[in-house]
C-alpha cells in the first residue's frame, strides 16, 4: 500500500534544494554579521506577531517555513555570536560545528547509548577532552551534558552519594530521609549561581552550602576551608563535596586547587572544580601551574560552548572514576540494555537523562578543526587581550580596575576625572554606559559587581578578537563616558 501524500516525505525528496536555501541563509548571516549591530532587540510588534502565531490547520509550505524563520526570528538572536560582544561567557559557535550538529541532527541519534558512530565519536572526544585538561585516562570518562548547571548537578549528585556510602546510608534506597546528619557542601563565596540551585535541587537546602571566604584576589581561602571542615565533622555534620572554581564567572579567579585537592584527600571529600568558564586556561602557559591540579579533582565542569567556539548547547563532565558514577545512576530495566566498553562507555548509565542529542559531532569538529595549537592560541590570545586592556585602563587617568585581571576577565569601571559625586552616581554612570553601548549597537557589555561597586565587565570569547577590539573599546567608553558625565 502507498503512504498517504506526506509533507514530511515531500521534504525528503526536495532536502537538498531546501538545505542550499537554509546554507546560503546561514551564510550570508554569518557573513554580515561583524558589521551589524552587536544587540539586535526584536520590536515589540514582531514579538507580538510571533506569539500569536496560531498553529495552522494545514500545514505551512517548507519555503513558506524557511521565509519565516528568515525574516522573523534570525534577525534577532543574542549578542554572543558578534566580537564585539563582550558580556557572557559564550563563545561564537564555530562554523563547522554548526554543520557538524546538522549531520548529528540528520543521523538523530541520542546520547543514552548503543553502538551507533556517535557512542565512538564521543569515545575519542571523551579522550581528548580528558588529554587536554591532563586528566587521568585510567578508569575515567567524560560526558557531554547541556552545560555547565547540568555538569555541576551531575557531579554533586555523585558526591552526595558518595557520603552518604560512607557513612553508612542508602541514599538510592531511603533518599534523604534516612539520613540523620546534615550533608554539607562547602563551595567559594564566588561560586556560580548553579551551585546553589544545585544543592537545593538535591534536597540539601541552601543553608547547606559553607560559603568559603575569598582573598583580595578573589580566591576562596584554603586555610578558611580546612577550619570550616573541621568545625562541622566535630558538631556530626557529614562534609559532602567541595567545589574549586577554576575561573571564577565574575572575575575568572581561580582558588588554590592543590591546597583544596590537600585538604580533600586527606579527609577523603568529594572535589568537584566548576571550570565552566576557565579550564582551558591550562593550555596558556602563564595559568598552566594554577590549573595543573585539576587532574586531583574527583569531577571537573567545563563547558566547550564557552571557551572552544562550540554551538550552544555543551557541557562536559570529566570523571575521575567511572565506577562511582555508575553505583550512583545506573538502572536498566527489561526494555533497555546494559553496554557499553571501557573506552566507549554508555551515558545513560553515568547520567539523569535517558534520551538527549549527541553532541559529540559539533564538539569533536570544532576541536578537530582547531587542534591542539589553534586551541592553544586562542586560549593565550584572550588571555593577553584581557592583560593588555587591564593595562590600558590603568594607564588612563578615567578608568578604575576593580579586581586583577584573571584569564580573560577584565572587571573596571568609568570614573570621570576629578570625580566629586557618590558612589550610587558612579554606579548609576555604569548602568548607563552600558545601556548607551547596547542601544547604540557599538558593544554588548553588561555590568555586574565588584565589591559592592556596579563595574563594565569585558570577557574575550571571539576568535576575531584582536588588539584593534581594545582599541574601539576605550575610544567609545572613554567618548561616551565624557559625554553623559559632562
Ligand atoms: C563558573 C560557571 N559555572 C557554571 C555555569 C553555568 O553554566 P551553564 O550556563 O552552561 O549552565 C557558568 C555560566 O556562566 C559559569 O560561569
Amino acid at each position: 500500500m502507498t503512504p498517504p501524500a506526506n509533507p514530511l516525505a515531500e521534504d525528503r525528496r526536495d532536502f537538498n534544494r531546501l538545505a542550499q536555501r537554509v546554507a546560503g541563509i546561514a551564510e550570508q548571516h554569518l557573513r554580515t554579521l561583524p558589521d551589524g549591530v552587536v544587540d539586535r532587540v526584536m520590536p515589540e510588534t514582531l514579538r507580538r506577531e510571533v506569539l500569536d502565531t496560531p498553529l495552522p490547520a494545514q500545514g505551512m509550505g517548507a519555503d513558506q517555513i524557511i521565509d519565516f524563520l528568515r525574516d522573523k526570528i534570525l534577525p534577532w538572536p543574542l549578542p554572543t555570536g558578534h566580537a564585539r560582544s563582550y558580556g557572557w561567557i559564550n563563545s561564537p559557535p564555530a562554523p563547522i560545528g554548526i554543520l557538524a550538529e546538522t549531520l548529528a541532527t540528520t543521523m538523530n541519534t541520542t546520547s543514552d547509548g548503543y553502538d551507533h558512530g556517535g557512542i565512538f565519536l564521543l569515545g575519542c572526544l571523551s579522550r581528548w577532552l580528558r588529554e587536554l585538561f591532563e586528566f587521568p585516562l585510567d578508569d575515567s570518562m567524560t560526558l557531554l551534558l547541556s552545560g555547565g548547571s547540568a555538569c555541576n548537578l551531575n557531579a554533586l549528585t555523585v558526591a552526595r552519594h558518595k557520603a552518604a556510602t560512607q557513612a553508612g546510608y542508602d541514599i538510592r534506597r531511603d533518599g534523604l530521609q534516612a539520613i540523620d546528619r546534615r550533608m554539607l557542601v562547602y563551595s567559594s563565596q564566588e561560586a556560580h549561581s548553579s551551585i546553589q540551585k544545585c544543592v537545593e535541587t538535591l534536597g540539601l537546602g541552601a543553608g547547606s552550602i559553607r560559603a568559603i571566604p575569598t582573598d583580595d584576589q578573589f580566591r576562596a581561602r584554603a586555610d578558611m576551608l580546612a577550619d570550616m571542615i573541621e568545625q562541622d565533622l566535630r558538631a556530626g555534620h557529614l562534609p559532602c563535596a567541595v567545589v574549586a572554581l577554576a575561573g571564577s564567572t565574575n572575575t575568572g579567579a581561580i582558588d588554590p586547587l592543590d591546597e583544596f585537592a590537600n585538604i580533600c584527600e586527606q579527609r577523603d571529600i568529594w572535589l568537584h572544580v566548576d571550570g565552566a568558564y576557565g579550564a582551558p586556561g591550562i593550555l596558556d602557559p602563564r595559568y598552566h601551574g594554577q590549573l595543573r591540579p585539576l587532574a586531583r579533582a574527583d569531577t571537573v565542569t567545563f563547558n566547550p560552548h564557552k571557551w572552544l567556539m562550540t554551538p550552544v548547547d555543551c557541557g562536559a563532565l570529566l570523571v575521575k572514576n567511572k565506577s562511582i558514577h555508575r553505583e550512583a545512576f545506573s538502572l536498566v530495566p527489561a526494555y533497555l540494555e546494559a553496554g557499553g566498553t571501557d573506552d566507549a562507555p554508555w551515558p545513560y548509565h553515568y547520567s539523569f537523562q535517558l534520551t538527549y542529542a549527541d553532541r559529540s559531532l559539533k564538539t569533536w569538529a570544532t576541536l578537530a578543526r582547531l587542534g591542539r595549537d589553534g586551541l592553544t592560541e586562542l586560549v593565550v590570545r584572550f588571555d593577553k587581550l584581557a592583560d593588555l586592556l587591564g593595562e590600558r585602563l590603568e594607564q588612563s587617568d578615567c578608568f578604575e580596575l576593580l579586581a586583577p585581571v584573571s584569564l580573560s576577565v577584565v572587571c573596571f569601571r568609568y570614573r570621570p576625572r576629578d570625580y566629586s559625586g557618590t558612589e550610587d552616581g558612579l554606579d548609576e554612570l555604569q548602568s548607563a554606559l552600558s545601556a548607551q553601548l547596547t542601544r547604540d549597537g557599538e558593544a554588548h557589555m553588561p555590568t555586574s559587581e565588584v565589591n559592592g561597586k556596579r563595574c563594565l565587565r569585558a570577557c574575550f570569547m571571539h576568535y576575531e578578537n584582536t588588539e584593534q577590539d581594545i582599541d574601539h573599546l576605550l575610544t567609545l567608553l572613554e567618548t561616551y563616558g565624557n559625554a553623559m558625565s559632562s
